[in-house]
């Protein structure tokens, strides 16, 4: 693959090091070119060919957000973030007061904060404690053997540690309990490969704003099939429902599909971007993408390691991500972000250290530019 084709597609290589995909990715190209198709329509046109020029785009986009999934275009929903998706399946289970939730400390709080509003339900929310930024198996193991455990809800990559979460054996695990598995994937999605379906993995949800460089304010939520019924809808409306656009005739058969979950108009612009934003993951391939980001990421942390820099990331085999994360000695890391700030270098502070987050069209040289910055 020749990667440093890619830049071309993101402008935002001639401004700066840009490394925060962990946080808000810049769009490329295509994401911009598809924002324009769906401007360009909705100013000369309007809904005049609402069906072809808009509904057919947001359904393809569906079959291609399952494609990189492994799923089925019915087992895809969009949503307006991953908080949104989280909330779906918090919302939408039949939950009995006892019932347990097992997340961890290592979450984003919109992987928690779902949980902790189930507490009136009588639904406890059990943090599961990490050592050095990881979540051991064994410890997860022991927790799901509690007969009150309904669900473990983690993120597939912890956001602050850069932790890989190893989804296919949690899964496993879970399966052998008989506990639900839900997935924050929004670091994955656009950088690691995902297949909940193989993985026992019962919902999913992620923004693309970060690694599949698409917009903010629209993802995919992912429902097995298998739970469809399971997971009741609590915000229903027009388009939950079969003949959507029979208006006039009210009734509640629901969508046999994951498009039950989407209540009303959905963001087409938005849809728009993801397309194209999923569009150049599965051309230019997920496993290469990958490859290619914990190629770089190695090499990161060798020249930081070099510099004397304390790494805060597991770096195991398995473990790693797109997220690596760091500390200069006593510097507190919002000094250190700020001084590569200054250098056009583009870090995130988070949970005390330094996170850099370099994606596939970034160069080695770039990242001797952050180690020249530090
Ligand atoms: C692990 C994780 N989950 C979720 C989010 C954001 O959630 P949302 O898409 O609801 O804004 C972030 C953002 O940093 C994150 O790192």
């Amino acid at each position: 693959m020749n990667w440093q084709r890619t830049r071309s597609f993101f402008p935002v290589t001639r401004e700066l090091v840009y490394l925060n995909h962990a946080g808000v990715a810049p769009i490329s190209t295509r994401v911009d070119e598809a924002l324009r198709r769906y401007a360009d329509e909705a100013t000369r046109m309007g809904a005049f060919q609402y069906p072809t020029a808009f509904d057919a785009e947001v359904e393809r986009v569906r079959g291609r957000a399952a494609a990189l999934l492994h799923a089925e275009p019915d087992e895809v929903a969009f949503v307006k973030n991953t908080t949104e998706g989280l909330g779906l399946i918090a919302a939408g289970l039949d939950w009995q007061p006892g019932d347990q939730v097992l997340t961890c400390d290592l979450e984003y709080p919109s992987n928690v904060y779902p949980w902790w509003s189930l507490r009136d339900r009588g639904v406890e929310t059990v943090m599961l404690r990490s050592r050095d930024g990881r979540l051991s198996l064994e410890h997860v193991d022991e927790a799901l053997k509690n007969p009150r455990t309904r669900l473990l809800a983690l993120s597939s990559v912890e956001y602050g540690s850069g932790f890989r979460n190893d989804l296919e054996a949690l899964g496993a695990l879970c399966r052998e309990r008989g506990v639900l598995f839900c997935v924050d994937a929004i670091q994955s999605l656009g950088c690691l490969p995902l297949d909940p379906g193989a993985w026992g993995v019962d919902f999913l949800a992620a923004d693309g704003h970060k690694w599949l460089c698409s917009l903010e304010g629209c993802g995919i939520f992912y429902c097995a099939r298998s739970m469809l019924d399971r997971l009741v809808p609590r915000i229903v409306g027009w388009r939950s429902v079969t003949d959507n656009t029979d208006y006039d005739r009210y009734h509640m058969d629901l969508q046999p599909s994951a498009g039950r979950f989407e209540e009303g108009t959905p963001n087409t612009a938005g849809i728009f971007g993801l397309g194209a934003a999923i569009d150049l993951v599965l051309e230019l391939g997920i496993d290469a993408i990958a490859e290619r980001v914990l190629a770089l990421t190695d090499q990161l942390v060798a020249g930081l390691t070099a510099v004397g820099a304390d790494l805060r990331s597991p770096r195991a085999p398995g473990e790693t991500s797109g997220i690596v994360s760091f500390s200069l000695g006593d510097e507190p890391a919002k000094r250190t972000v700020t001084r590569l700030r200054r250098a056009k270098v583009f870090t995130v502070a988070r949970r005390d250290g330094v996170r850099a987050s370099p994606h596939y069209y970034n160069t080695e040289a770039e990242l001797d530019r952050l180690l020249e910055a530090l």
